[in-house]
């Protein structure tokens, strides 16, 4: 890999304040993204981190964004029901898009119920083809998000993309399936490849608490030895990359801008 760009780094005090700021800058990318392309798509975070960015997205930002115009995604899926408590579905259902006023067709959900993880994988992939379809929506064969939401493992992992795993190396494959660690609540999982990741106009890394201090540090400070470890450190999109974290993940004094 060339000597990555530096990411751009927003500290805040807590998650609150990190969530608060961090809806208020996906408000005004989708803003800006669909008065250019006329639409935007975004791949959502699961995990945990991003619960309060979407309930602010759903209350604080939700009139303003033109939801018809939005099409939302997943990074990754485990291979669960979408009601399972694990399920990253489930997570932006709840707090996200029961909220809002967005066609059904614009929310591509995984097909994960009884399929195997490779079906489900292959399935998803071929629904993201149909929809980056159009001259611009792909580049060098990969899909062009115009924002991905990302959060870090404390093993360093990104979507359900895990250190020493082939879903690492997948080829041309946008999706793939892959395992979790043996100690993952879900191991089962579906996940976009970095390539698909790296290509996006917009990613957003978020997260908070001291648990991924060590990783998150070696990745913002030595980025060439965190890159050989960890998949997080991986991310660097054609377009802006965002790591927005909280003191308590770099224990450094930070804005609360
Ligand atoms: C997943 C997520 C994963 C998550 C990190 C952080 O499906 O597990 O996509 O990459 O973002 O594990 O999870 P927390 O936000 O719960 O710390």
């Amino acid at each position: 890999m060339e000597n990555p760009v530096s990411p751009e780094v927003r500290v805040f005090p807590d998650l609150e304040a990190l969530s608060k700021a961090a809806a208020r800058e996906v408000r005004r990318v989708v803003e800006e993204t669909v008065a250019e392309a006329g639409r935007c798509a975004i791949a959502l975070a699961g995990g945990s981190t991003p619960r309060r960015l979407y309930q602010r997205l759903a209350t604080d930002h939700s009139a303003m964004i033109p939801w018809p115009k939005v099409h939302l995604f997943w990074g990754d899926e485990r291979c669960v029901r979408p009601d399972h408590a694990a399920s990253n579905v489930r997570l932006a259902r709840e707090t996200l898009i029961d909220h809002l006023e967005i066609p059904d067709a614009n929310v591509h959900v995984p097909a994960v119920e009884t399929r195997s993880p490779e079906d489900v994988a292959s399935r998803y992939e071929a629904e993201l083809r149909a929809h980056f379809d159009r001259p611009g929506d792909t580049q060098h064969g990969w899909p062009v998000f115009d924002l991905i939401l990302l959060g870090v493992g404390a093993d360093g992992h990104t979507a359900s993309l895990f250190p020493d795993s082939a879903a690492l190396d997948a080829g041309d494959r946008w999706v793939v399936a892959t395992q979790a660690p043996p100690d993952a609540e879900v191991r089962d999982r579906i996940t976009l490849t970095m390539p698909a990741l790296n290509q996006a106009r917009n990613v957003f890394v978020m997260t908070a608490g001291d648990e991924k201090r060590p990783v998150v540090r070696e990745i913002l400070e030595t980025p060439e030895t965190g890159v050989l470890r960890y998949p997080a450190a991986q991310v660097h999109p054609k377009g802006r990359l965002v790591w927005w974290v909280d003191r308590a993940t770099i224990g450094l004094e930070g804005d609360a801008s």
